[in-house]
């Protein structure tokens, strides 16, 4: 079954409203008419409202980079999936590991208890993905481990058991339009992206644990992006492996020139896929 790739940029806590503006218009015409890529920017929450109105008519889709499981109500600071929709979202970022309070670059590592404050959990994460189900966001569900869990040859299992938690009580039908992402936390941010045949294995580990809990046809329609600094110079080898459908991109996200050479691999890719 064919899967259409996502590249969807995280920008992280980076760019102002008026940055966000700038990087869109650039971004705008260099991927207008890019076919056999689905493209994604995931503002902060504050510049979603400008670039939703900046990219109408535009194929670029938008997304947050959180979300919140209740619809509205004491929360202080949360955003609810309404809330998202009503900006104009069609993606969320859900667990993404900093927001699990997982690092991979050690001198940005908070102490930990203050690196609560971010708090996703195996249970949020659940919660969090039915609820943007429940209201038609794509959720974009973040899973990897640390370096000391691949050291401890923990890596598959890390990554399998966060894909089951995340998936508690979500039926099959609804799983083939979720977007995973698999983001070694070691890989992020680090410039140290994972081997491309090493993210495809982990990628298909991914696929093999949603075959056994949902069967053929939900593991082969579900998208597995591959993040941890993906650039303009290695996409082409990760985004041409089978498993992977795509990259969720961080740093070079932020570029407009960077970001367009990691799409525009990606559709040459899948041009030459086509004529297979
Ligand atoms: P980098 O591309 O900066 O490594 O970030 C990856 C990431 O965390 C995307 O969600």
């Amino acid at each position: 079954m064919a899967r259409t790739p996502l590249i969807a940029g995280n920008w992280k806590m980076n760019k102002t409203v008026h940055e966000a503006l700038v990087l869109v218009a650039e971004l705008m015409p260099r991927l207008h008419g890019l076919a056999g890529v689905e493209v994604a920017v995931c503002p902060p929450a504050t510049a979603l409202t400008e670039v939703n109105r900046a990219l109408a008519g535009s194929a670029i889709g938008l997304g947050a980079q959180d979300v919140f499981w209740a619809d509205s109500g004491a929360f202080t600071g949360m955003l609810s999936p309404p809330m998202l929709r009503d900006v104009g979202c069609k993606y969320a970022i859900i667990g993404h590991s900093e927001r699990r309070g997982r690092f991979g670059k050690p001198d940005e590592c908070l102490n930990p208890d203050a690196a609560r404050v971010f708090g996703d959990t195996d249970a949020s994460v659940n919660l969090k993905l039915k609820a943007a189900l429940k209201h038609g966001l794509v959720p974009i569900v973040c899973v990897g481990e640390t370096l000391p869990e691949r050291d401890d040859g923990l890596a598959d299992k890390t990554v399998a058991g966060q894909v089951r938690a995340g998936l508690a009580d979500v039926a099959g039908e609804a799983v083939a339009g979720i977007v995973f992402a698999y983001e070694p936390v070691w890989a992020i941010g680090t410039g140290r992206a994972c081997d491309a045949p090493e993210a495809n294995r982990v990628t298909g580990v991914i696929r093999k644990t949603l075959h056994d809990a949902f069967g053929s046809e939900v593991a082969q329609a579900v998208r597995i992006q591959y993040g941890g600094s993906v650039n303009e110079r290695n996409a082409h080898d990760l985004l041409s492996q089978p498993e992977i459908d795509g990259a969720l991109v961080g740093g070079a996200s932020l570029d407009a020139s960077r970001f367009s050479q990691i799409v525009q691999a990606t559709s040459v890719i899948a041009k030459d896929t086509r004529k297979d």
